[in-house]
């Protein structure tokens, strides 16, 4: 009896977690979106500028879980030193990053900060990376302590090691992975990729239509927090 009655109990659970309006995709995993790239590689700056931000509209980011991964084709030099496809400022950048990622671990927070660093760079104006702690309201000291310190090494390191266990390997950057399948060139169509790896019942709004997803310029369908960070961003990348 009390068995039956936990089993209807759960199952109700269950049900009302898998179909409420206010849980819908709870019953099933997010789709992996897992990027390598490096800071100061042209094409990756373009993918996380103007591809990327794409999770944001029609609240695609509640189906995915975006890993970000900023080490790409670097090397480990057998001194332990780090060599960088496009220089010592390239290694300093993706650390930065990390570091980035490392201080503030949810999307909302280190999202804005990492796409107002690589609207910088796909300005060409890179070197004001550290105006964007202020734009942005974030606490520069999380990310300038970690930075030439061993924390900022150990977590390049790590990034390292992921890219390198990547099966099969990495040809080239940007490198993106939708639920552990690499999309080669297809890279720029991620969210065509993701709407077809999605397991989950409750249907993704803008999956189901091949336009609704396409992407403009216009920033106003996406999630309001961040559009106005990323405004904040588009702003800070124009007058830099
Ligand atoms: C580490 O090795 C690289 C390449 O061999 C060299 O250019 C660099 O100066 C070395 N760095 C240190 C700190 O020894
Ligand atoms: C980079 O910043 C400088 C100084 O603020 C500015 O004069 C220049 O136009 C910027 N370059 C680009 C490509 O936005």
């Amino acid at each position: 009896m009390g068995f039956s009655f936990q089993k209807s109990v759960s199952f109700f659970l269950v049900s009302f977690l898998c179909f409420t309006q206010f849980s819908p995709i709870s019953c099933y995993k997010k789709v992996s979106l897992d990027l390598y790239y490096e800071s100061l590689c042209p094409g990756c700056s373009n993918y996380i500028v103007n591809y990327l931000p794409k999770i944001f509209k029609n609240g695609l980011i509640d189906f995915v879980d975006l890993k970000l991964v900023p080490w790409g084709n670097a090397k480990i030099q057998p001194n332990n030193t780090f060599n960088c496809q496009h220089g010592p400022a390239e290694c300093f950048l993706d650390t930065v990053e990390a570091c980035a990622l490392d201080a503030w671990p949810h999307l909302n927070d280190h999202f804005p900060f990492i796409y107002c660093v690589e609207s910088l760079v796909y300005h060409k104006n890179y070197t004001k990376w550290a105006t964007c702690f202020e734009k942005l309201n974030l606490k520069a000291k999380l990310v300038t302590d970690c930075v030439g310190s061993e924390r900022g090494k150990e977590l390049e390191l790590h990034h390292a090691s992921e890219t390198t266990a990547l099966q099969p390997p990495h040809k080239f950057v940007p490198w993106v992975v939708v639920d552990d399948q690499p999309l080669y060139h297809d890279y720029r169509n991620f969210v065509s990729y993701i709407c077809k790896a999605y397991k989950g019942t409750a249907p993704i709004p803008g999956c189901s239509s091949s336009n609704s997803l396409s992407f403009t310029s216009k920033l106003s369908t996406i999630s309001p927090d961040i559009t106005s960070l990323i405004e904040q961003s588009l702003k800070l990348a124009a007058s830099a």
